[in-house]
Order: C-alpha cells, then structure tokens, then sequence
C-alpha cells in the first residue's frame, strides 16, 4: 500500500490512497478516548526551577551526555512554562486525553526524606485544570523512569525494597493532591523495559549490567533485574492497595500498568518456536505469582512473593496499558544453537529476530530494532485479550519515527506521510480487534510534539508537532492535521 499526499481543488491536502483505507473514527466505540502522550523528563525542562531537585536522568546526562550530540532534557520542550500552549494545540487537535507523567524530583524533590515542594504540586494542578476546563481528560502516569537522584545514592533506588515505600508515597501525594480531578492513574510505565535497559544492558541509568552485556563494570549480575521488577511489581501493588483502601469510594478512579509490549511471532511453526513466544510475556499482576516458565528457567534466581505479597499483587490491575511500536520473530534456544547471550537462563532460551528468510518482518524505523508490522498491533491485543481474560485495555503508546535521523530540512520533516500512514494502519487493525471483541478503551499517539528521547536526544522525532530547537515553536506536520481530521471531521481527508 502507498500513500501519498497532495494539494487537492480547495489547497488542503488529500491522502492519495493505492489501496482504500477505511479506518474512521466512528468505527471505534462510543467513550473511546483518542490521545496523545508525553513524561515529564522528554518534555517539561526547567531541570531546577521550583526547588525541583537533581532527578536520576539529569545527573545520567549531564555526566555521560545523552545520545550522540550529548544532549539532555534540561529545557527539552520548556513544556514547564509553555505548558498552555500545548494545552490549546491539543484543543485544537480534538484530543480526549492527555498522557503524561509526574516529575516525582517536582513534586517530593527527596522522595520520603523531605517535604512536599508545593510549587511542583501547583504546576501540575495547572496543568490538570486546564485540560478539564478545555475536556480534556488527565491520564497521569505516576512514574515514567525519573526520580530523585538522592533515592540512588542513599539506598540504590529500585535494587533495594525501601524503594517501594517511596514510590508508594509519592503515589499517596498524587492521590491526595490530584485524584479528586484524575480518573486514569498509570503506576509505573515500562517495568519490563527498564529493568533491561537499566540494570542488564546498563544504558539507562544507573547504568548497571550483567556479566553477559555490555562492558559496565557496575551490577555484574544475573539477578539484579529480577529484584528491580520484583520491586516495582510490589511497589506498584502497595500503591493500588493503598487506592483501593483510602481513596477509590471518594474518587472512583482507575489505576493500571503500562507495559512495553511487542508482539513476538514464533520464527517458525515448530512448537518450540511456539513455545518459546509464549515465555516473552510477564503476568503475576493478574494471577499473583511469575509464570511457570519463568520458574524453569530461571530457578531460584527468581524472588517469590510471600503469601502476604501475592494477594497485594494478585488483581491489582482495573486496566493493562499497552505500548505498542513493533513485532519481532522468536526463536527457540533450548533444542538449538542461539546467540551467547540468548543462552542465558534469564532471556528464557530465546532467540529475537527480525528476518525471515532473508526478509525484514517491516520497514525500519528510527528506533534500533523497531520495525513497521501494523498487523502486530491486532496480534497484540488478542494475546493479552486471551490471556489476562479481556482486562480492559488502553494502548498507551503507539508511534513512528523516520529512520533518517540526519534530516535536517523542516519542510521534509513536516510532511510526514509515513507517520500519518503507520497510524491509520495500526489504527485499521486495532478497529479490526475490537470488533471482534476486544475491550480496548484508548489510543495515545507517541507523541503530541518532538522531544526529548532517552538515548537519541532530539533527533528521533516521534510528533504530531515538530519543535524547532531554537525558538520552541511548536509547528503541526501532516499528522497533526490528519490526526485533527480524523477526531474532528470523521475523514482521513486533510
Ligand atoms: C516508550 C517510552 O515510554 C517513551 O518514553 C519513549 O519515548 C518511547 N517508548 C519511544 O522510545
């Protein structure tokens, strides 16, 4: 399918279309909300103003510098104080909800040790009443990879239990502070990936590795990722429990995860390949204990949650969010030969691949390993359907940056016919799972405009608006006048 876009009669622009794309917004159920996402780190900036203090990311990237032009989140997209525009720009887009995520260094700049910074507490009242006064809905993730650097440096963050009160305080803070407005609270976003990225690969701070990764001299274990998740597993069930017990009757809001979520397609149709696919997936939030293949595989590496601790994590999801960029081919590594690092227990004897006989699984991306596979996207919501019996779901992230991260002329990127294409495609299939079934409730683009990303800086560009890194104009491209089209006008008509 190509799609390309032109001038049409009345000087707006018009999807050309090889093939038809029907997906429209009223092939979604009523109440279904429409989106964007951000977290604080990638778009607010003002790194110190109002007392907010050193978060693990600002000192992360003001040591090392973060991607190749060593950059960092210090000012990002100065949301912090242009916050009101942003505000208008998603009126004007139609958008029904707002992602985002709390800067918990703004809001408790020493988690437990210290006080509430009631200017952070201001900010994002601000920024709350001013998305329900335009109808927009607040979706507020509490925890989006950055917290307060002395959480590190006193007792090594999430590798140590006590990290579980913090988080649990500051999840009380949130809820004392905003739940009378916040109906949709996302614990913690992407357990699983930064658990990875973090105390395996080490590439995000606290740049830790396993002795199989990498060549950080810091963590140098198996287990560590494991005690990390177990960690956030518990701490994210003490915050729901906390809700449920002191708030839910007040304030009748709903409180999930959001998991990093690729569809795995076994590489052949063995079963073991089969198998394999299977043991991709992580779910002791619904049934109270790590999956049996977990067990076998990682022996008794694997923490267990006491009796006490699996009732905590045992249903402590009203909802499952779904972030949701790519698919990747799964090979089985207990019958054959894999990568060294494969073969490690805690990769469960898997294999991830991207080709099939010669053939990419999609059109690259700008992220490493992240393939266009719209299909992946129905894939994926039947699996958890199936699997965590329909738990309603959002998709808390879906979306596409260009593989040319060098591009440097604006007019190009502002016609981003590729983006305003993988949208109505993974759209399409996501239409398609809910017809047959499946209780999805939302969809965030990632993300409302360029900003900051973890390990690329401003490069990788995921927007609906593109931000020019000088003056911080904020200027719409083709997707953002899609996507309005789309919530607005019903059409993919521009
Ligand atoms: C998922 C993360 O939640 C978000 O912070 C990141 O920017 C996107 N993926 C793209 O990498």
């Amino acid at each position: 399918r190509v799609l390309g876009a032109s001038k049409n009669g009345d000087g707006g622009f018009r999807l050309e279309e090889k093939e038809e794309h029907h997906v429209k917004i009223s092939d979604f159920p009523k109440g279904f909300i429409f989106g964007a996402a951000s977290s604080s780190y990638q778009v607010e900036g003002g790194y110190i103003e109002d007392a907010k203090s050193l978060s693990n990311w600002d000192v992360f990237c003001h040591s090392v510098g973060c991607g190749k032009n060593r950059e960092n989140g210090d000012v990002a997209d100065y949301h912090y104080h242009l916050f009101l525009k942003d505000i208008e720009i998603m009126h004007s887009l139609g958008l029904k909800a707002y992602r985002f995520s709390i800067s918990w260094a703004r809001i408790l700049p020493r988690g437990k040790f210290g006080e509430v910074n009631i200017a952070g507490i201001m900010f994002y009242d601000k920024i709350i009443n001013n998305l329900i006064l335009k109808g927009i809905e607040p979706f507020v993730t509490i925890n989006h990879y950055d917290f307060p650097q002395e959480l590190e440096d006193r007792f090594g963050s999430w590798l140590n239990g006590e990290m579980q009160e913090h988080f649990v305080h500051l999840a009380d803070t949130c809820f004392k502070y905003f739940g009378d407005r916040v109906k949709y609270w996302a614990t913690i976003n992407e357990p699983n990936l930064f658990t990875n990225f973090a105390y395996k690969w080490g590439i995000y701070p606290p740049s830790r590795c396993s002795k199989f990764y990498g060549n950080c001299h810091t963590g140098n274990s198996e287990v560590e990722p494991l005690i990390v998740m177990h960690n956030m597993l518990l701490a994210h069930g003490k915050a729901v429990e906390l809700y449920r017990q002191k708030y839910k009757l007040k304030q009748a809001g709903l409180l999930g995860i959001v998991v990093n979520c690729h569809t795995f397609i076994p590489l052949t149709e063995s079963l073991l390949d089969i198998e394999a696919a299977k043991r991709a997936v992580l779910d002791p939030l619904i049934y109270g204990e790590y999956p049996l293949e977990m067990l076998k595989y990682i022996g008794s590496d694997l923490p267990s949650f006491s009796i006490k601790e699996k009732k905590i994590v045992k249903n402590s999801l009203d909802f499952i969010g779904i972030n949701h960029y790519s698919s990747f081919y799964v090979k089985d590594c207990t019958n054959s030969t894999c990568s060294p690092i494969a073969n490690r227990p805690i990769q469960g004897f898997l294999d991830i691949v991207v080709e099939r006989d010669g053939v990419l699984i999609g059109e690259p991306t700008g992220m490493e390993d992240t393939y266009v596979v719209p299909n992946g996207m129905e894939k994926i919501v039947n699996q958890i359907k199936f699997r965590y019996k329909n738990k309603p779901m959002f998709i808390t992230e879906n979306g596409y940056s260009s593989p040319d991260l060098q591009e440097k002329r604006v007019n190009v990127v502002l016609n981003d016919v590729k983006r305003v294409q993988f949208h109505l495609e993974y759209l399409e299939f996501l239409a398609k799972s809910i017809r047959k079934g499946a209780d999805v409730r939302g969809y965030f683009i990632w993300s409302l405009m360029d900003s900051y990303e973890w390990l690329t800086g401003y490069n990788l560009k995921f927007g609906l608006y593109y931000v020019d890194r000088l003056t911080l104009t904020r200027i719409p491209k083709l997707s953002a006048r899609w996507y309005k089209s789309f919530l607005i006008e019903n059409t993919t008509d521009l």
